[in-house]
């Protein structure tokens, strides 16, 4: 018998997050979740299209956790109260639409879906069944992102007026995208929406405002078939592998003892591609890629702020920043560099929680007179994923206390639709060559396509591309 007021949950999606996020939280594992956990949830099924990977899942957990390949038929065996649904981001709609048919309160990893019009789906469908929806938007937990919130929505420097911020990924992190699913954009919406939704929510939620238009350009000139080496279709097959920065080493173990870390990505996807035909080690200079490797946003909201906003995933390090003025003063984060980088263990390590963190967060806060003043941050749970935020996020879920959770950091379903509107804006926009979009325009449709390179690229990096055939 389960006690009264344990939660069971469906875990749909057992890749990655799904497995080493939620279901090791759930189960309460060493760094991923406290014991209040497990005395609070159970994990009832299993869900996942590719059957074989749920049952890996049992085999690296140590659990036997029944699995499925549909959510209905899993709670038609299975009685549960949550879904938690860790699925690519395209299937989120129709997984969590079907989920709250079933009477399922859901949780769904961010973002919330591919574009508006999806997420007015689940809106509408979290209201119809009248069922919780909560978004994995955990970058809220972190406590520099709230001190930021606390800072501003406090008055700090007054109504904020403009905002410049940038996620800077690292040719490691940046190019695993083009190694996975994130590399389609029917997949994922581009990394605007899939990777960047964390940063535009935290812009959205510290000014406590939403946005109403984007104009916004974008290219894809470095993740690109190149002529000048010959590579294979996928890291395991690449003759150039060993020189290559964006060698995905399928057969690696991670550093370290933990269970999921010994030939973590050949046991999750290459011996269960036979199933779904998923190739985790794609080439990242692919030419089935269809999402921009960079992009540029100005983005206008309601009240009147207006924000530019930079994705680049190619740098040789790797930070983020956010700088917002308001007529009482300037609020910045940004990171503290050592100057020479750390090695990275394993190659193609993002999303394995295994890329070291190379720079040091800080906040500064700036008077009118220009006085600084450096902002002290207290960390919890620094030692879970994301830095804390995920255990953080999973505790507010179930109600633990945990120190460190406000009640601020949900994102609510229209938030979690504003983060996922400016990536839809912006893909309109990017692909009318940066004509000002408005958020009325979107909601009915899949944003379109970036355009090809060479339709979007300079005169310049068309001569380029031409004599390299890059
Ligand atoms: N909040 C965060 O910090 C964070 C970090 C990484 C990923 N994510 C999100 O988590 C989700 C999963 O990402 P991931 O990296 O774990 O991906 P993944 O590819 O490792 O795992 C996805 C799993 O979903 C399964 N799947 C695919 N289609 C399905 C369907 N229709 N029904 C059931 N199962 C299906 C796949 O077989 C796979 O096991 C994505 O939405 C992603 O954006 C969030």
């Amino acid at each position: 018998m389960r006690a009264a007021d344990k939660q069971r949950f469906i875990i749909a999606g057992l890749g990655n997050r799904g497995r080493d996020s939620f279901a090791r939280a759930l189960l309460a594992f060493p760094e991923r979740g406290v014991p209040e956990f497990r005395e609070r949830a159970d994990i009832v099924a299993f869900v996942d299209s590719n059957i074989e990977r749920a049952r890996v899942a049992n085999e690296v957990l140590g659990t036997s956790i029944p699995v499925f390949t549909s959510i209905s038929e899993a709670v038609a065996e299975h009685p549960a109260d949550w879904a938690v649904i860790t699925t690519p981001d395209h299937t989120h709609a129709d997984i969590a639409t079907e989920a709250l048919s079933r009477k399922l309160h859901i949780v769904i990893d961010k973002p919330l879906a591919t574009s508006v019009w999806e997420c007015n789906r689940i809106i509408e469908a979290g209201k119809k069944y009248d069922r919780q929806v909560i978004v994995g938007h955990n970058m809220r937990y972190n406590e520099h992102m709230l001190t930021l919130a606390d800072l501003v929505r406090g008055g700090a420097i007054g109504k904020v007026q403009q905002i410049e911020a940038a996620e800077i990924l690292d040719l490691d992190h940046g190019g695993s995208y083009f190694n996975r699913w994130h590399s389609e954009f029917d997949k994922s919406a581009g990394l605007m929406n899939h990777k960047c939704c964390h940063q535009l929510d935290i812009i959205n939620w510290v000014i406590d405002d939403r946005p109403v238009g984007v104009s916004a350009m974008g290219d894809r000139t470095y993740y690109v078939p190149r002529k000048d080496i010959k590579t294979g279709a996928r890291c395991s097959e690449c003759a150039i592998a060993g020189q290559c920065v964006h060698f995905c080493d399928v057969k690696a173990s991670y550093s370290g003892n933990r269970p999921e870390d010994a030939q973590r990505l050949r046991r999750m996807y290459v011996d269960v591609e036979h199933v779904d035909g998923y190739i985790r080690d794609r080439c990242v200079f692919s030419d089935r890629n269809t999402i921009n490797d960079r992009e540029v946003l100005n983005i206008r909201y309601a009240g009147g702020a207006t924000a530019c906003f930079s994705l680049m995933t190619y740098a040789p390090r790797e930070y983020n920043y956010f700088y917002f003025t308001g007529h009482d003063g300037r609020l910045e984060y940004s990171v503290v560099f050592d100057a020479e980088a750390k090695s990275k263990a394993v190659s193609g390590g993002a999303e394995t929680g295994h890329f070291p963190n190379e720079c040091e967060p800080q906040i500064r806060l700036f008077n009118k007179n220009g006085h600084i003043e450096f902002i002290d941050v207290k960390k919890f749970h620094k030692g879970f994923g994301h830095d804390g935020a995920d255990v953080k996020l999973i505790a507010s879920l179930l109600d633990v206390d945990l120190p460190g959770i406000h009640p601020v950091q949900r994102a609510t379903l229209e938030q979690a639709r504003d983060a996922v509107s400016i990536a839809d804006m912006a893909a309109r926009s990017i692909a009318q060559g940066g004509r000002y979009v408005a958020f009325e325009e979107t909601g009915r449709d899949f944003p379109p396509f970036p355009p090809s390179t060479f339709f979007m690229a300079s005169p310049e990096t068309i001569r380029h591309n031409l004599e390299n055939n890059r």
